[in-house]
């Protein structure tokens, strides 16, 4: 009973910051996950907040990307560019990451091997492609902008090997999901072309706007994601990341889109809309430059000082990594190699 009480005493100030920052977790964070308070409106508060100011930041930066470009993710939730590089410099790109020699961290999501680099300084001095990519000065202002942070996101390069033969695990990026509450930015540079046979991207265009529809589905999860016990159904909440059904989908008045692109595109998503990673239909590879960009949903600002605070959160990112990799690897979850990616 004491333990217990001093173990909550204790660990009140982290779900503090967490209910003020990027918090997600209901199972986690019992303030997040507190039933009462989801009732109250707590989730849908964070919610519209959280996407107020996305929106104030946006307009703030929205000098930094073409008109064309600010309207078509405003309205769809991502922007596509096709042959993103001159085709010398992407030709370039793809020898450099499929020559890759050096440590990279693999997980087994369902019967797909993910592999991925995290790119810091260390791994920008040895791969000149890779590093001129990052400076491009295109894409550093379109994830400025889209990331409403002004901050170049974190990079990765991550290699899919579709049906690994593998032990199966629940794969989670196979259902249609919202990545959080609140809007974030991710980017892929395509390294191979992509279609059925190596699992496209899925995305739900418009599906990032907020709508009364959207906000009542999004209360019902949260009261939904706050149960416990044998309440809980285990295979349909994942973290915060909501799921979405496909008749749900359907009364919000959606529809899916698949791309089935070519290698050397670019596409940028707010996260927050619903996506999915599409079934590969054969033993396949599908390799991109991987971006992520998240950030506290809840400060109104953004930094003035774009390198030095993209290269503090690398410094950053790259120890919280280390330490989830303890965990990560004692589950069986990952391993880590010393060697090139599978092709
Ligand atoms: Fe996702």
């Amino acid at each position: 009973m004491n333990t217990k009480f001093y173990k909550k005493f204790y660990l009140l100030p982290k779900w503090l910051l967490e209910l003020f920052s990027w918090g997600k977790s209901f199972k986690n964070n019992p303030i997040i996950g507190s039933y009462w308070l989801n009732r109250c409106g707590l989730h849908i508060v964070r919610i519209v907040l959280a996407h107020g100011l996305f929106r104030f930041r946006l307009l703030l930066l929205s000098p930094l990307v073409p008109a064309e470009d600010r309207r078509h993710f405003r309205i769809y939730g991502f922007i596509l560019k096709r042959n993103f590089l001159p085709d010398a410099d992407f030709n370039k790109l793809a020898r450099e990451l499929h020559s890759y020699e050096g440590d990279v961290r693999e997980f087994v999501e369902g019967t797909t091997l993910t592999q991925r680099v995290f790119i810091t300084g260390a791994e920008r001095e040895q791969m000149p492609a890779m590093r001129s990519l990052i400076g491009h000065p295109r894409l550093d202002r379109l994830m400025r902008y889209c990331s409403s942070k002004n901050r170049r996101p974190l990079y990765y390069v991550e290699n899919l090997c579709n049906h690994a033969n593998v032990v199966p695990r629940p794969d989670p990026q196979r259902d249609l999901h919202a990545d959080t509450f609140h809007p974030c930015v991710k980017g892929w540079l395509y390294l191979d072309d992509t279609d059925d046979s190596n699992g496209p991207f899925v995305y739900v265009p418009g599906s990032h706007c907020l709508s009364l529809r959207r906000l009542k589905w999004e209360y019902r999860q949260s009261l939904e994601a706050c149960k416990r016990g044998d309440a809980r159904d285990p295979a349909r909440y994942w973290d915060g990341s909501f799921r979405v059904s496909a008749k749900d989908l359907q009364e919000m008045g959606f529809q899916p889109k698949v791309f089935h692109v070519p290698a050397n595109t670019l596409l940028v998503a707010n996260v927050y809309g619903f996506h999915r990673r599409g079934e590969a239909t054969e033993k396949s590879h599908r390799m991109t430059v991987w971006m992520q960009a998240r950030d506290n949903p809840f400060n109104p600002l953004f930094t003035l000082w774009p390198e030095s605070t993209a290269r503090a959160f690398e410094w950053g990112w790259a120890k919280v990594l280390q330490r989830l990799d303890r965990t990560k690897l004692a589950s069986g979850e990952q391993r880590n190699f010393g060697g090139r990616f599978t092709r």
